[in-house]
């Protein structure tokens, strides 16, 4: 079960442990609704490769930036910083539509409006700037899509793509990039004035939702099924 509110969970503001345990079960449980490749009719694994790809080329390096102008600390400025020179300098877009073509899976407009409601409500989110829930997103957001990888790789191989680029050095490269955002929401923590007053964790509700999106191809889904 996810708890509804962190403030259940962080009796102490300036502990991460609760907000990195909340993250993680949501993971955990994202990844076991998954159903399994070979179930999935071509059409459907053709899908959740082209709404990922819709969802993740043109906003993962803007979302970062968001966290990178909304963050206040050094630390956190430094690590992010890191992140969003690495998507840069190596092109993961461009990787990533290389993989999208060929699994024969560019997205089309069918699939960037199947998940229009949903990316619109994460941008609505991030234009607000709100330094720790913006970086607890992204390293929700690092943390699953390190672990998706080899589902992602999975579906690909099954639509006849050869091309693993973006899938294995995403397996690799975020399990760094997630540890050190949660560096960055220790370093934000402390100055960030707002907190007591935010929900730390809207941002990760608002992004399983839409990840929720990319899986199913339905917007209305808000609870994981087990397959
Ligand atoms: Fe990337």
């Amino acid at each position: 079960m996810i708890p509804e509110s962190c403030d259940l969970l962080t009796p102490n503001r300036s502990d991460i442990a609760p907000i990195q345990a909340h993250i993680e079960v949501t993971i955990d449980d994202l990844l076991a609704s998954l159903r399994r490749p070979e179930r999935l009719s071509p059409e459907e694994r053709r899908g959740i490769i082209a709404r990922y790809t819709s969802v993740l080329e043109g906003n993962f390096i803007y979302w970062m930036t968001s966290a990178y102008l909304s963050a206040r600390s050094t630390a956190a400025h430094a690590i992010i910083q890191d992140n969003l020179l690495e998507e840069v300098r190596d092109n993961h877009p461009g990787m990533l539509r290389k993989f999208a073509i060929a699994a024969h899976a560019v997205p089309t407009d069918a699939d960037a409006l199947a998940v229009y409601r949903n990316l619109e409500a994460v941008r609505q989110f991030v234009s607000r700037l709100s330094s720790v829930p913006i970086v607890v997103m992204m390293a929700f957001f690092e943390g699953l899509l390190q672990r998706f990888m080899p589902y992602l790789a999975d579906l690909a191989k099954r639509q006849g793509s050869a091309e693993f680029q973006y899938t294995d050095v995403h397996g690799e490269c975020d399990i760094a990039h997630t540890q050190g955002l949660y560096r960055a929401i220790g370093a934000e923590l402390p100055r960030a004035a707002d907190v007591a007053s935010e929900d730390l964790l809207e941002g990760v509700k608002l992004l399983r939702a839409l990840l929720l999106n990319i899986i199913t191809g339905r917007a209305d889904v808000h609870q994981v099924h087990r397959p």
